[in-house]
């Protein structure tokens, strides 16, 4: 198996170490910045001997050596700056994916693509409209992050250790993020069962928070352990075949209401990608809230749509 990481800052890089561990396959890390992607990918070679890893991992900025790749993940981007606004760094980033697009495109053949540079669920429409590939193949990673965050705070406002928690957040990779709390159970149980709608209210807000509050704390960057553990989350899935349903960010054809848009829903990932979108019974207010977040992901695809 090969693995393009197009991007070898935090969250690329930290996905590289995680695939290395698993033993996966072989590595490249690809970044403009030509020597930090070498630079990572010579420590990162001369970590294996721990894993027992049998896969090398190189590092450039040549993308005829991820031709043959099984898996390209795009984490290549910029972060917001003092003085960028939320609309300065979408239109940077769709350039910047979608230059990359037309590289992958040039391999002429589909291959699976998971997008995690932001703002994730636009990113991820440009990638799947400039490769052209099937559905099944491109998704943005966002709802197992938010997930995995979500089961974080239950976590601390249970003061439990337990890992049974079952939570899944649909949506977007924003504010307007759907959590389902009405359906998340700890160790079989359901949480509304266990806490009051107030608290539960400040776990989902803390959800939303979750990357800011890493964000204000490093002062330099974004999160990038349990950005990069929740991208192999995916690719576990494909690779082992599994039919576990995750929330992914899909390209919606109708499902929930929601038409030509990457949003945030629970798929069926096996081997075959992001298979089938799986139709869960929700509530009114959380129906609502989906189309609510659905709308806000139309408004940002419309200032790019005419630049693809
Ligand atoms: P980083 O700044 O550490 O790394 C980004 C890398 O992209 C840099 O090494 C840069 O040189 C490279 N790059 C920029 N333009 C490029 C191009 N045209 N081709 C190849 N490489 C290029 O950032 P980090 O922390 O790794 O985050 C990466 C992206 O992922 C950001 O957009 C961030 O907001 C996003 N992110 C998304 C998450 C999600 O849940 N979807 C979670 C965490 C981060
Ligand atoms: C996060 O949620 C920055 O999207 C990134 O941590």
């Amino acid at each position: 198996m090969k693995f393009g990481i197009i991007g070898a800052g935090n969250v690329g890089a930290t996905i590289a170490h995680i695939l290395l561990l698993k033993n996966y396959g072989d590595i490249y890390l690809l970044d403009i910045a030509e020597d930090i992607a070498k630079g990572k990918a010579i420590d990162l070679n001369q970590s294996k001997f721990l894993f027992n890893s049998k896969y090398e991992v190189k590092g450039g900025s040549d993308y005829s050596e991820i031709k043959d790749a099984n898996f390209i993940i795009i984490t290549a981007g910029l972060a917001r700056k003092p003085g960028m606004s939320r609309d300065d760094l979408l239109l940077k980033n769709f350039e910047i994916i979608k230059n990359i697009c037309l590289k992958i495109k040039e391999f002429n053949r589909e291959l699976f693509v998971i997008v995690v540079s932001n703002p994730l669920d636009i990113m991820a429409y440009t990638a799947y409209k400039i490769l052209g590939f099937s559905k099944s193949k491109i998704a943005g990673m966002a709802g197992v992050l938010d997930s995995y965050r979500f089961m974080h705070f239950i976590q601390g406002e249970l003061k439990t250790s337990t890992i049974n928690i079952e939570a899944m957040i649909l949506g977007s990779h924003g504010d307007t993020m759907v959590p389902l709390s009405s359906k998340v159970k700890v160790d079989k149980k359901l949480l509304t069962e266990i806490l009051s709608g107030d608290k539960i209210k400040e776990i989902e807000d803390k959800t939303k928070n979750g990357g800011a509050e890493i964000v204000s704390l490093l002062k330099t960057g974004s999160a990038y352990y349990a950005p990069a553990a929740s991208t192999v989350r995916m690719i576990d899935a494909i690779i082992n075949d599994e039919n576990a349903v995750l929330p992914c960010s899909v390209y919606a054809k109708g499902e929930y209401d929601i038409k030509d848009i990457f949003i945030g829903l629970p798929v069926v990932v096996n081997k075959n990608g992001f298979d089938k979108i799986i139709t869960m019974e929700l509530s009114e207010y959380e129906k609502n809230k989906l189309l609510n977040s659905a709308k806000s992901i139309r408004e940002q695809i419309e200032k790019i749509k005419d630049k693809m």
